[in-house]
Parts: structure tokens; sequence; C-alpha cells
């Protein structure tokens, strides 16, 4: 039991570790959150750092959700749920970041990193799909929900233990409620495209 807490615990304090926050800092010495779309996240650090940044943040944010997955499987003596809790652990801390008043990104990378551990290929055509979405529509929003809402679905599709499908729901379910600013961007029209111009900035 208190292997599992440390688990669930040490997960969130790694996603709190908020990487376009820390290389918008080093790099530019400004809070990535107060520019272009505000998200700490790496489709912002795109937009306001560049590509080089961007992939080095895209990486290390899928990093430490594989890490905290891991973690979970090493110390969860075996129950599914521990590793599930560290894979929500890590996207929470990463969305609620506690070294950075809370505010952080939407958990897209770090939910592929930890959803690979959990499951690798039902992630990987996730992955797929959202990599056409976004590809054709140049939305990285458009692309990261269907991803995120194709998850449990596959998860159910493939038969896995309960804990991972529930896992899974709920990454969707958080997905979806940390995109509600791009779902009403993308219906009137306002929201970012991948090398677009930067409307709807805060
Ligand atoms: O993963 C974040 C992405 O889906 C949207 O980011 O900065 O365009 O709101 P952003």
């Amino acid at each position: 039991m208190l292997n599992s807490i440390i688990a669930i615990a040490v997960s969130y304090l790694l996603g709190s570790i908020s990487f376009s926050i820390l290389f918008a800092r080093w790099l530019r010495k400004i809070d990535i959150r107060e520019h272009g779309s505000g998200n700490a996240g790496a489709t912002n650090t795109l937009r306001v750092l560049g590509k080089g940044p961007a992939i080095a943040v895209f990486l290390l944010d899928i990093a430490k959700g594989s890490v905290a997955v891991l973690v979970g499987l090493w110390l969860g003596d075996g129950k599914d749920w521990i590793p599930v809790l560290c894979g929500l652990a890590a996207i929470a801390g990463h969305n609620w970041p506690v070294y950075f008043r809370f505010k952080g990104g939407k958990g897209i990378a770090t939910t592929v990193g930890a959803l690979v551990v959990w499951a690798f290929v039902p992630t990987l055509i996730a992955g797929i799909l959202a990599i056409l979405v976004i590809v054709f529509t140049r939305y990285v929003s458009l692309g990261s929900m269907i991803f995120a809402v194709c998850l449990p679905i596959l998860f159910y599709v493939f038969d896995l233990e309960a804990a991972y499908i529930w896992g899974a729901l709920a990454v969707a379910i958080l997905a979806i409620a940390r995109h509600r600013n791009n779902i009403v961007k993308l219906m009137n029209g306002t929201e970012n495209k991948l090398g677009g111009s930067k409307k709807g900035e805060p």
C-alpha cells in the first residue's frame, strides 16, 4: 500500500515538471502561458519558441508519462490499477503542476507516454489516426481530441483489463475538458492551424 502511494505521488511530481514552461524561461525568459494559445505544451512551444524546443518538449512530456507508468509497474505489486493511477497522476501533474501555480497544459503528450506503456498497439493506432487528422486539417487540437476519444474505444475492442479501459475513459474525459476553449474556437473558426497565423491569442 505504501509503495503504491509513493508511486502515485512520484508520478504526480514528475508530471508537474512542465518542460514548455522551463524551456520558455531558459531560452526567452518568458512565461509561455502568456504567449500564443497560453497553453503550456508542445504545440504552443512550436508557436512561441520554434521547432527544436517543441520537439524536445514533446519528447520529454512523453517520457515523463512513460516513466510514471513504469514506476507504477515497478512498485505496484502486479496490481493493474497502480500503473493506471500513476499514468493519470502524471497527466494531472502536467495539467495542474504543483511547481507552477497549478496552471499547466492539456496533457496529450504525457497521455501518449503513459498509454504506450499501458497498451502499445491501441495507443499507436489512435496516434496514427490523430496524425492523419492533423495532417489533413492542420488542427492539432482536433487531432488530440480524436486521439483521446479513440483510446477507450480501442482499449475496449482490444479487450484489455478493466482498469486500463476505465483509465483510458478518464483520460478521454480529461482531454475533452481541457480542450473546451479549443472546441469553442473550432466552432467559431478562430482555432490556430499548425503553421498558420495566430488567431485567438489571449
Ligand atoms: O495538446 C495541445 C493541443 O491539442 C492544443 O494546443 O496550444 O493549440 O491550445 P493549443
